[in-house]
């Protein structure tokens, strides 16, 4: 649905009153020991959130719970996650904007997980077609097509989205800059450096384990996609394919040009770094 200009997935909480949620969220109470996850949907952010969660509680269990309840949109009062124990563990796809004022302000800590725009757009059509959202029949031609007239721009497009993030990453203590791609190619670093970043106790041994059971096939195998439940089909579109490069089987030549095109366009303003391929 359309709200201050940008295209939003309808999430439980935020539709039908978005001006109403939006204030709630904005006007928040933060604390210092809670953590945000936040990404642009698509970027990992269900394999972050368990790692984050495993690194908070210490131990390599799988979390029990559907993430969308920690989400900051999808509660559709706040009442839960206001009254939830420290350390809170909260998830958003909000542009930065968006954000609680007292997280801006610096209370609380974001890490922020982000991916090469080629494999996230790919999750995205394949996501949205296996959730049934997008029209039925629509083939990943007309997708692209709609990103590249601008015609999707869900939360603002992915470009502006990553643009103002990478602002507020400049210039904020509060946010860890996560890569998708630099996670699958060194889990365990990044695993130590978001440890050290949250100020948690986390020996290389057990950075390692967290890597281990958070590797995608142990997470497609032995982790309950929550989602699904909520689905007819209950088909899981969460622990899809999880490689950096599979863009290469969906684009064709003449596509991957104009992205290109329109990337060097949107991002010329951009110092961010992506790895297309592995
Ligand atoms: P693909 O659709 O390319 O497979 P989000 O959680 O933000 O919705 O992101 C989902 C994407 O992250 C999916 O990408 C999913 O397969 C991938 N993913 C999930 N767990 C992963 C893991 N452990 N390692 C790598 N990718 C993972």
């Amino acid at each position: 649905f359309m709200y201050d200009g940008l295209i939003w997935i309808p999430f439980p909480g935020l539709y039908p009153e978005p001006e109403k949620k939006f204030k709630q969220i904005r006007d928040m109470e933060c604390r210092d020991s809670d953590v945000f996850l936040c990404s642009f949907p698509k970027a990992g952010t269900h394999w972050t959130h368990e790692i984050l969660s495993m690194l908070l509680s210490g131990s390599v269990q799988y979390n029990q719970y559907n993430t969308i309840e920690n989400m900051l949109e999808a509660d559709s009062t706040l009442d839960k996650i206001n009254s939830a124990p420290s350390r809170r563990l909260l998830i958003t796809h909000l542009p930065y904007k968006y954000l609680p004022e007292q997280l801006q302000n610096g209370t609380g800590k974001i890490v922020y997980v982000q991916r090469n725009p080629k494999d996230l757009h790919v999750s995205m059509y394949n996501h949205l077609k296996g959730k049934g959202i997008m029209k039925e029949g629509t083939t990943w031609n007309e997708f692209i097509d709609q990103i590249f007239t601008g015609k999707l721009k869900m939360l603002g497009g992915w470009f502006q989205f990553s643009k103002d993030w990478e602002i507020e990453i400049n210039i904020k203590k509060n946010i860890l800059p996560l890569y998708y791609e630099e996670m699958k190619q060194d889990g365990t670093g990044n695993i130590l450096k978001t440890a050290e970043f949250l100020n948690v106790p986390c020996k290389n041994e057990f950075a390692m384990e967290v890597a281990d059971q958070c590797s995608f096939d142990k997470l497609k195998n032995n982790k309950l996609d929550y989602t699904a439940l909520l689905d007819k089909n209950r088909k899981s579109t969460l622990f899809r394919k999880g490689q950096v490069g599979d863009w290469k089987n969906w684009f064709t030549v003449a596509q991957n040009e104009c992205f290109d095109a329109l990337y060097d366009d949107e991002m010329k303003s951009s110092n961010l770094m992506f790895t297309f391929e592995q």
